[in-house]
């Protein structure tokens, strides 16, 4: 660890982005003729047009691989000492994704493991990976934030069916110094368990399976209180951007990029405006994927540096918010870093018919 600082431990320093979405597009059009809405009420409340879905059979760790693939390629190696996926759509409660992710990478042996934190798990799992390169465990760590919340969401639940997409987006991170660009800065990180219920699947888990009888269909569903997650999701998340930005004297007019989780639209306007920072300078990915949970904010990372609007120096504010109740916030200056536009890997495809229902 010759670029280490001998001050104190090592720093984890962004290396590598990737990001990888599933070829089918599903518009609000698409939505609107086997649900009761419509395009006007879904751009107006969410801002979102389209989001993209797994094909029948495609699983979480089918993206985490696309994108863990293009981190990987993006930071110029094929090797680190661990894998950490966040997710809330697992491909099976026992064992965790990330070590089937890592053996697919050619990485089996290295340590792997989950972070399960919803919305808020890529912060959750920057924290994790920064405590791993901290602790002298890693010299390189692939971080990938996937989820599939079509497989969890009912696709008769208008609701919600409008909100999310499915996507995987992937960090490389590696150890060097505290002062150098890349390098992975102050944390906030909070949760408020009392409000479990507002975002769950409610059965699937030890909870619902240690009851006798069958899980209703609502039971088996992604289900979340819509305005109460709204009220939270601004307060919390504009409260954690401040108390990060203040442990680290940076003032509101130092943010360049605020990357806030991609919810939705409303919520990310309505977080800037509270914290006093101009529309333009927060990152906006949601419009043309909805909201994908976990994956949200390195897909918005990868999306704003494939456009060349991400330049090295420039200081950067993640913030995010999900279910548990969670939330994180972050500080990263940008590294120079190699991230083709377009890096989100395949064409995508609009799809018309044969969608595929849970049941
Ligand atoms: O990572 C965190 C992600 N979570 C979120 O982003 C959710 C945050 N919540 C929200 O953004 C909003 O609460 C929603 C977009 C989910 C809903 O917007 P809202 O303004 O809170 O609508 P509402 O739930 O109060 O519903 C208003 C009406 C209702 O009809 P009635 O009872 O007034 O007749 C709903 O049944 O809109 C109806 N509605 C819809 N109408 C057309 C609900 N969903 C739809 C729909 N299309 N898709």
């Amino acid at each position: 660890m010759s670029a280490v600082a001998a001050s104190g431990p090592p720093s984890a320093v962004l290396c590598g982005l990737g990001g990888w979405l599933p070829s089918r597009v599903v518009t609000n059009e698409h939505l609107a003729r086997r649900l009761d809405t419509d395009d006007a009420w879904i751009r107006t409340r969410t801002g979102i047009r389209q989001r993209h879905v797994v094909d029948p059979g495609q699983a979480t760790s089918d993206l985490a691989v696309e994108a863990g693939r293009r981190a990987l390629a993006s930071a110029g190696t094929g090797r680190v000492d661990a894998v950490v996926v966040a997710t809330s759509t697992p491909d099976h409660i026992c064992p965790a994704t990330a070590p089937a992710v890592a053996a697919r990478l050619g990485l089996a042996g290295v340590a792997a493991f989950d972070v399960s934190a919803v919305c808020t798990g890529f912060v959750y799992g920057l924290a994790s990976a920064a405590g791993l390169i901290a602790a002298g465990l890693a010299e390189r760590v692939l971080l990938i934030g996937a989820d599939t919340y079509s497989t969890i969401v009912d696709p008769l639940d208008r609701a919600n069916a409008i909100i999310f997409g499915d996507g995987a987006g992937a960090v490389v991170l590696r150890a060097g110094r505290v002062d150098e660009p890349g390098a992975v800065g102050h944390f906030d990180l909070g949760s408020d368990g009392d409000h479990t219920e507002m975002i769950t699947v409610a059965a699937g888990g030890s909870r619902q399976r240690s009851r006798p009888g069958e899980p209703s269909r609502r039971e088996r569903h992604f289900s979340m209180d819509g305005k109460a997650v709204y009220r939270h999701a601004v307060t919390r998340m504009a409260q954690s951007a401040r108390t990060t930005l203040s442990r680290a004297g940076w003032k509101i007019d130092d943010v360049d990029h605020f990357v806030p989780h991609q919810a939705n639209l409303r919520i990310l306007h309505s977080a800037a405006d509270d914290l006093g920072l101009p529309r333009d300078r927060c990152a906006m990915h949601v419009e043309d994927i909805g909201n994908t949970g976990a994956a949200s904010i390195p897909l918005a990372l990868a999306d704003a540096a494939g456009r060349g609007a991400l330049l090295p120096g420039d200081r950067l504010l993640l913030t995010a918010f999900g279910g548990g109740l969670t939330w994180g916030s972050c500080l990263l200056t940008w590294p120079e870093l190699a991230v083709p536009a377009h890096s989100f890997g395949q064409p995508a495809h609009s799809f018309d018919q044969g969608e595929h229902e849970t049941s």
